[in-house]
């Protein structure tokens, strides 16, 4: 089950787009080895589920707004519920790209090419 948080056209109550929060697990041999050692297996996470942005609204920075609001939101959670990070399946290569901007790196070893992005790096970048 998931959180889903969605923005709407202030005078026309249109829906713009939406990002999704639920609880989630990595297995630990996804993770690159050097992160592997003294760690739970599975290990609690964070899922960012789905994150659009409605076509006649794109490009106007609200996929960002949306994404750093759900980091954001992950992160608060984490104080009182563990989870080590967030963790996203990207749709295709180029969406990639964005994630790797707000720091989401490759799992190495998962079969599924999640990407993920740990509490420890967002705590740094949130709160400095
Ligand atoms: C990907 C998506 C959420 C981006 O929404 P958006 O509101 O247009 O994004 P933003 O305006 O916040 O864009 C932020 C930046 O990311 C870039 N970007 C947007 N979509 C991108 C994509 N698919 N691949 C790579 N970069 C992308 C933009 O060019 C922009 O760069 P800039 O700051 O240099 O101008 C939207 O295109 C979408 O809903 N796509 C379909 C669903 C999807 O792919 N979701 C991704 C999760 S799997």
């Amino acid at each position: 089950m998931s959180r889903v948080n969605v923005i709407t056209e202030a005078a026309s109550e249109r829906i713009a787009g939406y990002v999704t929060l639920s609880a989630a697990q990595i297995e630990r041999a996804f993770l690159p080895k050097s992160q592997q050692r003294n760690r739970p297996d599975p290990l609690p996470a964070t899922l960012l589920g789905q994150l659009a942005v409605d076509l006649a609204f794109q490009a106007h920075g609200h996929a960002t707004s949306l994404l750093l609001f759900a980091l954001r939101t992950a992160l608060v959670a984490s104080e009182t519920v563990g989870s080590m990070g967030v963790v996203t399946h990207p749709l295709d290569d180029g969406v990639r790209g964005f994630y790797g901007r707000f720091g989401f790196q490759d799992l190495p070893f998962d079969p599924r090419r999640a990407m993920f992005v740990r509490m420890v790096d967002l705590r740094k970048s949130f709160r400095g």
